[in-house]
């Protein structure tokens, strides 16, 4: 899996891919490489955003800064790039990541992640540029940066590489081998501390048991996950 990161903030990134999961999913051939928006401006001052039409807070990511960025690094017109991989632009209003769209995601050889900051980007670049808007949660970040190693981390750690066990992705929170439910508790060593027992089946050694006493849990925590999310 290849992904490109548009972002302002390219040294953000270099603490995110030292990162022991992060750095095996790239030693097993994926890559995650940066490009500077702000290297690609032909503006003084190393320009990238302006005060938004029509008056307002913030500045907005501008338009033609962009298409300079994912020309110079694609080599064709961004409105024709769309065609031939998903170009995502980080936004609080977009799609929200969960589980089954970090799979989709891992299913795809490329990935273009766009970072905004500020108030955002201009709407041509969603509009013309994009094919569609992930948000990681309903509240605003400063920029996208955070938002996009959200998302890669969730795509990535899906990579049978990433993880040192190639199950512990298959059977974890909301997959759907738990039927999209939250994973069941786990525990470990010691078998008591101050008074609190593992539960006695996990220590039993009979693997049906074993499953379907998670099963269980994991419908429980899904069941009040959802009872609290509807109050
Ligand atoms: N940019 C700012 N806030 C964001 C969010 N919640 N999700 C994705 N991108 C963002």
């Amino acid at each position: 899996m290849r992904i490109d990161i548009f972002t302002l903030f390219p040294e953000w990134f270099e603490w995110f891919t030292s990162q022991r999961h992060v750095r095996n999913a790239l030693a097993s051939g994926s890559r995650l490489e940066c490009v500077d928006i702000r290297a690609h401006t032909s503006l003084s001052g190393g320009q990238v955003d302006d005060a938004p039409f029509g008056g307002g807070a913030g500045m907005v990511l501008r338009v033609d800064v962009m298409d300079s960025a994912l020309r110079a690094r694609y080599g064709v017109d961004p409105v024709e790039l769309r065609a031939r991989r998903r170009v995502i632009a980080l936004s609080p209003g977009g799609r929200l990541l969960d589980d089954a769209l970090a799979a989709e995601l891992a299913s795809e050889p490329e990935l273009t992640l766009l970072c905004g900051r500020y108030e955002g980007f201009d709407e041509r670049i969603i509009e013309h540029f994009s094919t569609e808007q992930i948000s990681i949660g309903r509240y605003v970040l400063s920029g996208g940066e955070l938002a996009a190693m959200v998302v890669c981390d969730a795509v990535l750690r899906k990579l049978p590489a990433a993880l040192g066990h190639e199950h512990s992705a298959v059977e974890e929170s909301f997959s759907v081998a738990l039927d999209g439910d939250p994973e069941y508790p786990q525990y470990t060593r010691p078998a008591e501390y101050r008074g609190w027992r593992v539960p006695d089946v996990l220590l039993s050694g009979h693997h049906q048991q074993i499953d379907q006493w998670r099963r269980e849990r994991s419908r429980e925590r899904g069941r009040a996950a959802r009872g609290a999310s509807r109050r």
